[in-house]
């Protein structure tokens, strides 16, 4: 049997896992969030939920990847072969997929929104003209279509080109890239005038704000922003060498990705405040405020407002095209595994494939908006099936998985690279995965299926 590839590198490892979780997720969901559950309290709850149930979980995906060093399609049926566990792998190729598609439209948006910025198209605008813009652009029957492909396009030649060359050399520079821009532009937010209130919002915690729906809430952007809940992770980590630390890589991905939320935080709160904009404006804060924030905030100095709107667009298209090689690469890892094709064939099939779902989920919000499943447009739809259900099952999956099913002498293993490392935090780490993350999961499911009322 041929070596499987590898990353070349631990830090490879490292910035491909945290390329992955840190996207949309981090600069676009989370500051709306934060926004829509009254700032600082919410982001003190997030916190809790990343590090006990986010990383538990992560390390669990990670061991189920390395150990059977199949993608997440393969890896339960390599561990656990001629079980129903393999329907849990399949779940995740699925999950993937269908997020690839609507989320590369979103994505799609940062480049429309880049080309505006560097073509002069904020300039002289009216608040409400932003509204317009956005609306007129997000529903026309192709322009979105148009950078839909761009960013397909340029997902499916970086994966082509495989694990070490495409994922993580791109990871090596998008990733550096992206933090410079995201300190820079933090720095920029804060110094602005009246920028305090926003900071304000972002660091004092107002205790009575934490309702269940802010815990569980957090929960769900946990899920979400650290890729977790469809193998992501775990088909990266098929690549991990034998060496690489698993609980310490999942810290850093913790932390990267965490990081990243929060600054996004520092930019978008004191800017808006700065120009006296709501901080629960929701999608619209970053493709309908934001260009307004930086022409007002800069409105003597054009260039600097160019500069600023490009340099932010830039980081959430580098931010999410780290995310989309990682979910396109879930399918295509499958396809070249399961049924013998070519890479570049999977991939080509898994583009395809993207392609259409992204078709559908921008007509969903322009010609086809008024064709609506639950009252969901298919956008919506797609959206709530993917991150509110299939996401927290398939975290629940692995946690459950790995907590009860899979032998101790490998979960231990795994953890300690077998007795290379010292886990003192194995016992918690065990106990998280048994009952406290199945737990707080089904509660997650409870609340968004609006159980709790
Ligand atoms: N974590 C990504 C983000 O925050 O934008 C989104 C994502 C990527 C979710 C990969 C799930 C996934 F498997």
């Amino acid at each position: 049997m041929s070596e499987r590839v590898s990353f070349g590198s631990r830090m490879g490892a490292v910035l491909a896992a945290a390329g992955s979780a840190v996207g949309l997720g981090n600069v676009w969901r989370f500051p709306y969030e934060t926004g829509n559950h009254g700032g600082a309290a919410f982001i003190l709850v997030y916190l809790g939920c990343v590090f006990v149930f986010g990383l538990p979980i992560m390390i669990a995906e990670f061991t189920i990847g390395r150990r059977s060093k199949a993608c997440t399609g393969g890896a339960y049926e390599t561990l656990v072969p001629g079980t129903h566990w393999r329907w849990v792998g399949y779940l995740g190729v699925l999950t993937g997929f269908l997020i690839l598609g609507y989320y590369s439209v979103v994505s799609g948006w940062t480049l429309e929104y880049i080309w505006q910025a560097l073509s002069g198209g904020f300039s002289g605008k009216a608040p409400v003209d932003y509204v317009t813009m956005f609306q007129d652009f997000s529903q026309h029957p192709f322009r979105p279509l148009l950078w839909l492909l761009a960013v397909l396009l340029i997902t499916h030649f970086i994966v082509v080109k495989g694990v070490k060359d495409g994922i993580e050399k791109s990871s090596k520079v998008m990733m550096p890239l992206l933090f410079i821009i995201i300190v820079l532009l933090a720095i920029c937010s804060m110094t602005l005038p009246g920028a305090e209130k926003g900071l304000e919002f972002l660091l004092y915690p107002d205790f009575s704000k934490v309702t269940p729906d802010v815990f569980l809430g957090a929960m769900g952007q946990a899920f979400f922003s650290l890729s977790l809940g469809m193998g992501c992770l775990s088909t990266y980590a098929s690549y991990f060498g034998k060496k690489t630390n698993l609980g310490q890589t999942a810290m850093s991905v913790g932390i990267i990705d965490t990081f990243v939320a929060v600054l996004s935080g520092l930019i978008i709160f004191p800017a808006a405040f700065s120009v006296g904009i709501q901080p629960d404006a929701g999608p619209s804060l970053i493709f309908i405020t934001l260009p307004n924030v930086f022409q007002e905030a800069f409105s003597g100095v054009p260039f600097l407002a160019c500069v600023c709107s490009v340099a932010f667009y830039v980081l959430l298209a580098l931010a999410s095209i780290t995310s989309t090689i990682s979910l396109h690469e879930v399918s295509t890892a499958f396809l070249h595994e399961k049924f013998n094709f070519t890479r570049s064939r999977a991939a080509v099939l898994v583009t395809s494939g993207s392609l259409v779902i992204g078709v559908v989920s921008s007509w969903a919000l322009g010609i086809w908006k008024s064709f609506t499943i639950c009252g969901l447009n298919l956008f919506d739809a797609l959206d709530f099936l993917t991150a509110k259900i299939m996401l927290p099952l398939g975290g629940m999956f692995a946690a459950v998985f790995v907590g009860w099913m899979l032998d101790r002498s490998i979960v231990k293993g795994e953890v300690t690279n077998y007795g290379m490392l010292k886990s003192s935090y194995y016992p918690l780490y065990i106990f998280i995965l048994r009952f406290v993350a199945p737990i707080g999961i089904v509660l997650i499911f409870v609340n968004e299926l609006g159980l709790l009322g």
